[in-house]
């Protein structure tokens, strides 16, 4: 039986899915959460299938030994890349990344929505599938952007090597006319005024992270699991690799004050 004050863990391969606990202790504050980010295998991103499938799968047995009551996908490379079997049999209901798909559309007058993420991301073409489903009218153009996330786990979101990637990834997006662009990646929030920058104040830039903590928030409530403590929950935070840089992009993500991060070797579950 899952317990209410259970912790609520939150993975990714980095520290990008920091942007989706930062809205998670927004909207449930008082729950209890555990972050863990494969800081050691980072980037998912340019993996096989096949890799990201099986290091998923140890985090996932590294969360069946913690007190977890649900565990939200904070990456959208692993989201996009689990088949629906590789989410079941464990103790605890698992969620992924929304795609952001219905708020761009929303948004879009002109139907036409970029979408930036890893290769795999990309490769899954998840966003293509639910830009028809919510619209078959809707064009969706995916851009994979390799190069963001080993610069921004080094805490590089700005500066003329990020600037210039962005400049070559946006290019096919503003060609295509699009109005509004998904940030199909979680380690993106971070470089949010860039993207929106050079796409102009006509495309709205979109973050799937509230929609993703609303649906972890829905998926809780649905289930009578949300927490009724009054005060503040506790937060742990570990990595697969812990050093003084990850530490510190870690404050500058979740921007409160951080517990002490604790290593955790999810290659040996
Ligand atoms: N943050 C991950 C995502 O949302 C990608 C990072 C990686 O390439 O490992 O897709």
């Amino acid at each position: 039986m899952l317990d209410k004050n259970a912790m609520i863990a939150v993975f990714d391969s980095g520290v990008g899915g920091l942007t989706v606990l930062k809205e998670l202790l927004e909207i449930m504050p008082n729950e209890n959460f555990l972050y863990f980010g494969d800081t050691a295998r980072i980037p998912y991103g340019s993996r096989t299938s096949e890799e990201i499938r099986s290091f998923t799968a140890q985090i996932f047995r590294f969360l069946t030994t913690q007190k977890v009551k649900l565990a939200v996908i904070a990456c959208n490379t692993i989201t996009f890349t689990l088949l629906p079997q590789d989410k079941e049999g464990y103790p605890y209901p698992i969620i992924g990344m929304n795609t952001g798909m219905k708020v761009a559309l929303a948004g879009s007058i002109n139907r036409r929505v970029g979408v930036i993420a890893t290769e795999a991301t990309v490769r899954s073409a998840k966003h293509v599938e639910s830009g028809k489903e919510i619209d078959p009218q809707a064009e969706v153009y995916l851009q994979a952007c390799p190069k963001f996330v080993p610069l921004i786990e080094q805490g590089i979101f700005s500066g003329p090597e990020m600037e210039e990637a962005a400049h070559e990834y946006l290019a096919s997006l503003q060609k295509a006319d699009v109005d509004a662009t998904i940030l199909a990646c979680t380690h993106y929030p971070m470089i949010k005024d860039l993207v929106g920058g050079i796409m102009g104040e006509k495309v709205t830039i979109v973050n799937p992270a509230y929609e993703t903590a609303l649906d972890a928030q829905r998926l809780l409530a649905g289930r009578d699991m949300l927490n009724s403590a009054k005060e503040p929950g506790k937060l742990r935070i570990a990595f697969s690799s812990v050093t003084d840089e990850n530490k510190k992009l870690a404050q500058h993500f979740l921007q409160r004050p951080l517990p002490e991060i604790e290593t955790v070797d999810a290659s040996a579950y």
